[in-house]
């Protein structure tokens, strides 16, 4: 890996899937089948199909089978669930997801309720994310589970450092928060988890060993929030404008990498950070759903 202090997601991810495709070769040649993943994408989101093109990319590379299914922007709700109803059912099927964000008729919720938590390899069911709460075998919700794969790997010492998260969603913030603070190998810290009310979030950026940004704002986190050493992992996936790329824009993270850099101690980038750790983690929930760990196959 590299010897700078850039954590390489994309060539971590890399290793991580050659483990993982030879975990998927043994099950195949046990049960007759390889694992298999299902995408549900809904509407024409530019960024969710590339997301989804992505995760069936890596599907391929790991030797899953996979499939995506495309239903039109108009999908009622009851349409939807009832996609996701078959796909409970089907035997055939380790894990699916449904990649967010759904149409404004849609509510998210019902949708996230109705996956079966045996197959929801995004750990966005409210029984995984509460088993996940109580330190109970579940599915991880896939960036979380990245970014603690990363830290472990990069044997970053987490324990009784502070760790200031930015941003409180249901499938990064929040979730990152319970997560570097249970006692497990990777966690023991002392987690503040920040947000639009915060008051002076700087002064609390500041403190932090291990900052986690996830707030969907670009160039977010800045040099003078950031202290010496600090451990930056970068969520987010901004499209900027940018009138000399091809496609009109480039991705930018929640964090400023160039003012950064210097200072940190490791530092994720963007693109190559934590998206690759992301497929990554969903490939290896399928895994675990494929072997029966998390949920003992009946
Ligand atoms: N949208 C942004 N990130 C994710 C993710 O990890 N899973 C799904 N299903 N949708 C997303």
């Amino acid at each position: 890996m590299d010897s700078n202090n850039i954590i390489d997601g994309k060539e971590l991810a890399k290793i991580i899937r050659e483990e993982i495709r030879l975990e998927a070769l043994e099950i195949k040649s046990e049960r007759g089948r390889a694992p298999k993943l299902i995408a549900v994408i809904v509407g024409e989101n530019p960024a969710s199909q590339s997301y989804v093109r992505g995760k069936v990319r890596a599907c391929d590379a790991a030797g899953f089978e996979s499939e995506t299914i495309k239903l039109e922007a108009s999908t009622t709700e009851e349409e939807l669930i009832q996609v996701v109803d078959g796909l409970n059912k089907d035997e055939s099927v380790d894990g699916f997801i449904v990649q967010l964000p759904l149409p404004d008729h849609i509510n998210p919720d019902h949708v996230i309720m109705a996956i079966a938590p045996e197959k929801d390899v995004d750990g966005f069911h409210p029984v995984n994310f509460g088993k996940m709460a109580q330190g109970l075998p579940s599915f991880l919700p896939a960036t979380p589970f990245g970014i603690i794969t990363m830290l472990d790997r990069y044997n970053v010492e987490t324990s009784g450092k502070k760790c200031v998260v930015v941003g409180r969603s249901n499938i990064v913030g929040t979730p990152i928060s319970i997560l570097m603070s249970r006692k497990a190998k990777v966690g023991n810290s002392t987690v503040t988890l920040t947000h639009s009310r915060t008051k002076d979030l700087k002064e609390e950026v500041k403190q932090a060993d291990i900052i986690v940004a996830a707030i969907g704002i670009p160039n977010f986190v800045t040099a003078d929030m950031v202290k010496e050493g600090a451990v930056i992992i970068d969520v987010g996936i901004n499209r900027v404008e940018d009138s000399s790329k091809k496609n009109g824009y480039r991705l930018v993270g929640d964090v400023d990498f160039e003012g950064v850099q210097s200072k940190a101690g490791l530092i994720t980038p963007v693109p190559g950070g934590v998206g690759p750790m992301t497929v990554c983690s969903l490939l290896y929930n399928t895994l675990l759903s494929a072997k029966g760990v998390i949920y003992p196959k009946k």
